[in-house]
């Protein structure tokens, strides 16, 4: 059996990161995801970015829970999901760099990093 044991604890290691990442929602990995994938998108088709503090944490926390995207036009959801990265992958660094991220993780992390610089956050962040 002593052989074993280097195996099993490395094992429970792997298990504990591995639930810790899950639970940990990452706001520097959602705001790379958000300048560079979705404000590269409003800055081209609005007349610019869509600041963090346009909203606050309830009403992003609702707006990304309700799903409706562009007025009901599409989905928040396929924005962030893997389909969408892998289609534009070739030209976009954040969407190559977290392809294979699980899309409620990736978009828990947006999530965070919008509810930090909401309205009625501590640090409101605009782009502008
Ligand atoms: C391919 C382009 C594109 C991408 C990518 C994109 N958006 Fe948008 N977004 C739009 C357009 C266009 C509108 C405005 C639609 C209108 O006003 O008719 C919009 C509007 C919005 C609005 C304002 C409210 C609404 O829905 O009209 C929010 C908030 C928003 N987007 C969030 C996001 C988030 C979060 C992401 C990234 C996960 C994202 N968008 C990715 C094009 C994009």
């Amino acid at each position: 059996m002593k052989p074993l044991k280097p195996v099993i604890v490395v094992l429970l290691l792997a298990a504990m990161g591995a639930s810790i990442s899950a639970q940990a929602a990452d706001a520097k990995r959602g705001r790379v995801y958000y300048r560079m994938v979705c404000s590269v998108c409003h800055m081209e088709k609005l007349d610019g970015p869509i600041s963090p503090s346009a909203k606050t944490k309830a009403e992003w926390s609702s707006y990304l829970q309700a799903d409706k995207h562009a007025k009901g036009k599409d989905t928040v959801k396929y924005y962030f999901s893997k389909e969408y990265r892998a289609s534009i992958k070739a030209r976009n660094q954040a969407a190559a760099k977290y392809a294979e991220l699980p899309d409620a993780e990736l978009m828990a992390d947006v999530k965070m990093f919008l509810s930090a610089g909401a309205k009625d956050s501590d640090t409101p962040t605009s782009c502008d």
